[in-house]
């Protein structure tokens, strides 16, 4: 674990130009990096992870002019890119003929997910890099994305060169993922940048991705806490932990962990995977989750909730839960 000073920050990158894994944090959460450009380093990524390989990751770059080397923007996409970036915003758009970037990074499909992060640790990693750099989060699969330093050593510190810790990351939720792939816009994965925001400055925004084999990344049991999960609760059952949400909650919780008294939505985004994995221990029988507002945000808490709380086995394999 390395604080991200200057030379952390030019070793980090020396390591990562010779293909070996780097844990650096963006605005959202912590990824796990590799050169986007080394099949071997991004193979790497998903045996660390434990991740399936049909899974796509999102290709970091430091602003549109080196995103537009990998991958064919349209105007809505360009729109999108001058709005938001850098920031959390991912944006799924073809592959350039003359694209660099491991095919493996895509998964094999035909197209690319690229972000511009607005962390200066992120930012100055990839100037210093100069090559893009493929990243998920840097959780297990199947676990909650880690928005600690600390968070990844547990999970991951094995299988890091180097962990960038520059504390607890500001938003704590991943980037939203926007297809440009189809004729519309489509929302693949609800995130920091909400589909009020998105509306607004495209028009419509189709929240049916164009083809849900493809984005595996929508797979309902993603984000599973090894508890069962119990969402909208309004009263407590024997043994469970409490995620509260805004000033007061039920009594009789075996423990209770607050989103955001104040019933800040931005404020419980940046605790929700910390409390998460805060409440997922054996000693209690579920994680119960008071009613989050379906709105700003709430959209993408709600959407992660959903899914941790989704039904694991019939339909569900292993090997495709979680990234
Ligand atoms: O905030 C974030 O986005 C974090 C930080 C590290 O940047 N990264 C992250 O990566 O959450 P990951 O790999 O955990 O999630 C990437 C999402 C997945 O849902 C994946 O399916 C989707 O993006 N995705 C990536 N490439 C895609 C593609 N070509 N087509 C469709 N979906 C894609
Ligand atoms: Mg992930």
């Amino acid at each position: 674990m390395l604080t991200p000073s200057r030379e952390a920050i030019s070793h980090a990158a020396a390591l990562l130009r010779a293909g070996q894994l780097v844990a650096f944090p963006t605005e959202t959460v912590y990824g796990l990096g590799g050169d986007a450009t080394n099949d071997r380093a991004v193979a790497d990524i998903f045996a660390a992870k434990g991740r399936p390989q049909f899974n796509p990751l999102i290709a970091h770059v430091p602003g549109l002019g080196e995103a537009e080397k990998f991958a064919v923007f349209g105007p809505l996409a360009l729109r999108a890119a001058a709005r938001f970036w850098p920031g959390p915003l991912t944006l799924v758009l073809p592959r350039r003929y003359d694209c660099s970037i491991s095919l493996l990074v895509s998964a094999g499909l035909d197209t690319v997910a690229v972000r511009a992060p607005a962390h200066p640790v992120a930012q100055a990693l990839l100037r210093e890099t100069g090559r893009p750099i493929a990243a998920p989060s840097a959780n297990r699969s199947g676990r909650v994305s880690p928005t600690t330093a600390a968070h990844v050593a547990e999970e991951l510190g094995a299988n890091v060169a180097v962990i960038l810790d520059d504390g607890p990351t500001p938003i704590g939720l991943e980037s939203t993922v926007l297809d440009f792939s189809a004729e519309a816009p489509a929302l693949l994965r609800p995130g920091a940048i909400t589909l009020e925001q998105l509306t607004e400055l495209l028009g419509s925004v189709s929240l049916t991705a164009p083809n849900r084999v493809m984005s595996p990344g929508m797979q309902a049991s993603h984000y599973a806490p090894a508890l069962p999960m119990r969402l909208a609760a309004t009263e407590a059952r024997p043994g469970e932990a409490l995620l509260a949400f805004g000033p007061c909650a039920p009594a009789g919780f075996a423990e209770v962990a607050w989103l955001s008294r104040a019933g800040d939505l931005t404020e419980a985004a940046a605790n929700l995977f910390a409390m998460l994995r805060l409440l997922d221990q054996p000693r209690f029988t579920g994680i119960a989750v008071m009613p989050i507002p379906e709105h700003g945000l709430g959209h993408a808490i709600n959407d992660r909730l959903r899914r941790a709380a989704a039904p694991r086995g019939a339909g569900d394999h292993g090997a495709l839960r979680g990234e």
